[in-house]
């Protein structure tokens, strides 16, 4: 009772100082009214409000339940909420009042994204209704360990992401036991985890990515977690295994570790996370073999294994949405079998990815010779050099000595000014990174469109009338070292009617993307997954087939220096409405890397990788014609390159020993597609399937590409009727 009189007093003194305030009320009631009101005015006051956001809160307006940002409860008429969101046009500037202490009945403070400064005044700590106090994206600085969380027994949001916290944590978060929302990102936390986070029966997220955490995860991290969705530690110094228990966690969707010091055994526990989207444990020291029961979380969107010590399993099968580009240390077990890895079906549209070791390692590989053909056909399946071979080839092309169709184009360029993207083909419209980043709703994931080792694509509508592709890149994996504009001006200036074409890019020290203009068609791994539902005949096959020889041989030939892809496979090929096909990714490795030594690292995706490549991490054109064959050997059959069929031959069984062993079975007609199989082009088909096997061979002496497109020129199909049979086909669909 006295303390109550005593604010009164406080207040009364207080609404003294503002003198144009005209004293009407003196009931118990009317006080509050005026102190809250007051209250308010003083919040106001001690914020600088340079874009007016606060122009509703007038001294003369008693109605402050409704002024901008503020709500009441309803019969009492004191303040329970105060949401004001900032953004980069409209934010609040200066120091939060203590005289918010006063809105007794607070039960929402919400004030993200502004320029507050200052500290959090200690009164905030007294407000015992307290549900949510976000104060995430402004400078607020202060000792975490200071924050006596004491009273808030009913907090469910604490949101103090990207401020300038420091120090420790603070012991009294122990008592709000309701947390569901625990987001400290972006500061400088300095401690280690507590134990008693992992005692918070609600939490949905935890949030501690980017401070300074050190030590392990508390053990019972993961115990009385039924409710967590989004756990992030990322970029901070945590060390340790990962405790088992966090599988656990049934509703996890997001586990972000990447870039701490981890150790250990990545638990094979987390296979049991089946609700579970991404999964990112990159840049640690994780070692040991990848648990096999990752295979079985069908939800998962994103996974990024880069960056570790992992050991690619030998028997078992292997994940295949997980990119693990590795370090050289990676080695090739002697009866590693990749070709078990699950088929490439369904929408899975990842990569994946695994390092063999270099040529010329230390690395043990001394089982490397009882190595049968048949096994380094399988092992077939690695590789792709990031930074490959710096000696050989992998450059950029200038310009071919074909003139392309002419495009309408600006020559790489620095945009204008108003513009913080740089284009080399004009789309109609300024392109800022703002307008980028809102379209796609900040990289939602309901606008990816597709996931790899470099990055995620998205589906960007500008207009109703434009639409664009966006390559978000993983900026960890840009190789600081190389020329990025000038490879990337290169790149941009590559023209050809069978490629995608770079529209421009963005990049800074923390973001980068590259547009493309957008195929409405999809790629070319969905249109095989659905060919079943469209007219597939012998025609389109030829269509596709020329225009991704078109494509590659342009790299290899017309470009001087000239282009190796490395990365070919029926998710790098996209389709129009029109069923043009057109190669992406080209010249992707030569910007993303592991740094200039690591010309040692390989990366490659299953099943479509050339058994030297794999092997030596020697690369040439001819590596890419083996992936050519390939695809040609998936769009001539019902097969996939690691079909799930092949689990029942032996270890390292894939398309092409398939079809090898077909043809020497003399069941030719077997391999093909059912609807390909029509009389007049059976001879046809015959040649592009021996086509196909002489670019599979196992020996880098395979025809160049060059050659397999003269040769395909010399299969045309009868009556090329084209376009009645494309349109037809798009109909149908
Ligand atoms: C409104 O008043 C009733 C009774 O006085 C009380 O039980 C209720 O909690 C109040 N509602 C709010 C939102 O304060
Ligand atoms: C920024 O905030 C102001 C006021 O809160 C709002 O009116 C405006 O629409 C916001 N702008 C953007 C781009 O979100
Ligand atoms: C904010 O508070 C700090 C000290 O806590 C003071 O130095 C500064 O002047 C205040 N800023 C404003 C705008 O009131
Ligand atoms: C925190 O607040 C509680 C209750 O207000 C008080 O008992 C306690 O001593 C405070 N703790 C610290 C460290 O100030
Ligand atoms: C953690 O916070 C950072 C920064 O706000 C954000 O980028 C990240 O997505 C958050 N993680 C989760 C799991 O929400
Ligand atoms: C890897 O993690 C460390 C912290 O453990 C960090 O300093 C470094 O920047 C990270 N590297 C990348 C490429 O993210
Ligand atoms: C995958 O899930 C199936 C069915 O739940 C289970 O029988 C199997 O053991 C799991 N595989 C692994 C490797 O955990
Ligand atoms: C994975 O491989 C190891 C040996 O490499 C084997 O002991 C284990 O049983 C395999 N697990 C599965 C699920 O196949
Ligand atoms: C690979 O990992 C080993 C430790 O196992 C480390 O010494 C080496 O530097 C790493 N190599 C690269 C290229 O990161
Ligand atoms: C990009 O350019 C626009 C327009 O000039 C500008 O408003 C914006 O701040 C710039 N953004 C970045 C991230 O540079
Ligand atoms: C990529 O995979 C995701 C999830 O598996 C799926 O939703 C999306 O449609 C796929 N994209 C393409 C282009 O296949
Ligand atoms: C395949 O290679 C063999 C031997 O190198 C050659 O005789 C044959 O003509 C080639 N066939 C095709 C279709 O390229």
């Amino acid at each position: 009772m006295k303390m109550q009189f005593s604010r009164i007093l406080i207040l009364f003194l207080m609404a003294f100082a503002f003198s144009s305030f005209p004293f009407s009320a003196y009931g118990k009631d009317e006080v509050f009214v005026v102190s809250e009101k007051m209250a308010l005015l003083k919040i106001k006051k001690s914020f600088i409000d340079p874009f007016g956001i606060l122009l509703s809160w007038k001294s003369d307006d008693s109605s402050y339940c409704s002024w901008y940002g503020v709500s009441c409860n309803a019969n009492s008429s004191r303040v329970s909420e105060l949401r004001i969101k900032g953004n980069n046009t409209n934010k609040l500037v200066g120091n939060l009042s203590h005289a918010v202490a006063y809105l007794e009945e607070l039960r929402v403070l919400s004030l993200p994204f502004h320029d507050l400064t200052g500290e959090i005044p200690v009164q905030i700590w007294e407000l015992q209704n307290l549900e949510v106090l976000d104060v995430q994206g402004n400078a607020i600085q202060g000792d975490f360990s200071s924050y006596n969380f004491t009273r808030l027994r009913k907090l469910r949001v604490l949101n103090l992401g990207f401020n300038r916290i420091v120090g420790r944590f603070s012991p009294s978060l122990a008592k709000c036991r309701c947390l569901s929302v625990l987001n400290l990102a972006g500061n400088g936390v300095n401690d280690v985890i507590p134990g008693f986070i992992g005692g918070f029966e609600k939490l949905k997220v935890l949030n501690l990515s980017s401070n300074r955490l050190i030590g392990r995860v508390p053990v019972n991290f993961g115990v009385k977690c039924r409710d967590l969705e989004h756990l992030d530690l990322s970029f901070n110094f945590l060390q340790g295994e990962i405790p088992r228990v966090l599988g656990k966690c049934s509703h996890l969707r997001t586990v972000l570790l990447n870039s701490n010091k981890f150790s250990g055994v990545i638990p094979s526990e987390l296979g049991g996370l089946w609700k579970l989207e991404v999964l990112l444990l990159n840049n640690n020291s994780f070692t040991g073999e990848i648990p096999s029961s990752l295979g079985n979380l069908t939800a998962l969107h994103v996974c990024n294994l880069l960056f570790n010590n992992l050991l690619f399993s030998s028997e078992n099968k292997t994940i295949r949405r997980c990119s693990f580009v590795g370090n050289s240390s990676l080695t090739v077990t002697p009866r590693m079998s990749l070709a078990l890895a699950p088929p490439m079906s369904q929408q899975s549209n990842e990569s994946q990815r695994v390092a063999a070791p270099p040529q010329g390692s230390n690395q043990s590989r001394n089982d490397e010779k009882g190595l049968t053909a048949l096994e380094i056909t399988v092992a077939v399946s690695v590789a792709l050099a990031f930074v490959a071979a710096l000696a050989v080839l992998v450059s950029l092309c200038k310009n071919g000595k074909e003139e392309p169709p002419s495009v309408p184009r600006i020559e790489a360029s620095i945009s204008p000014d108003v513009s913080n993207i740089t284009i080399f083909n004009d789309v109609g419209v300024v392109l800022t990174y703002e307008k980028i980043v809102q379209a796609t709703r900040n990289f939602s994931w309901s606008n990816c469109i597709g996931t790899g080792g470099f990055g995620s694509t998205y589906r960007v509508e500008i207009s109703s009338e434009l639409t664009l592709a966006v390559k978000r890149l993983l900026t960890e994996t840009v190789d600081g070292t190389i020329q990025f504009e000038a490879e990337i001006q290169t790149l941009g200036s590559i023209n050809h009617p069978n490629l995608i074409t770079l529209i421009g890019y963005y990049k800074s020290d923390t973001d980068m993307f590259l547009i493309y203009n957008f195929l409405p068609g999809g790629n070319l791994e969905k249109y095989i997954h659905e060919r079943a539902s469209r007219v597939f005949n012998y025609k389109v096959l030829h269509k596709i087939a020329l225009d991704i020889g078109l494509a590659i041989s342009f790299l290899h030939d017309q470009c001087d220096p000239r282009i190796i892809h490395r990365d070919i496979k029926p998710s790098n090929i996209l389709l129009d409405n029109e069923l043009n096909a057109y190669l992406s990714d080209f010249g992707l490795s030569r910007i993303m890397g592991t740094g200039t030594s690591s010309n040692t690292a390989v990366a490659g995706t299953f099943g479509y990788v050339a058994p030297e490549y794999a092997l030596t991490s020697r690369v040439s054109d001819r590596a890419d014609v083996y992936s050519y064959g390939v695809v040609l050997l998936e769009l001539l059959s019902d097969k996939r390159a690691l079909d799930p069929s092949f689990a029942a031959y032996e270890d390292g069984f894939n398309i092409v020993s398939w079809a090898n062993m077909m043809l020497r079975d003399d069941k030719i007609e077997d391999i093909f597609y059912t609807s390909l199989w029509e009389p007049d082009s059976e001879e046809k088909l015959k040649a592009m399937l021996h086509l196909a096997v002489n670019c599979t061979a196992d020996l880098p002496n395979r025809p160049r590409m060059i050659q397999v497109v003269e040769q395909l020129k010399n299969l045309q199909p009868e009556n090329l009727r084209t376009m009645e049979i494309l349109n037809s086909s798009i109909i149908e669909e």
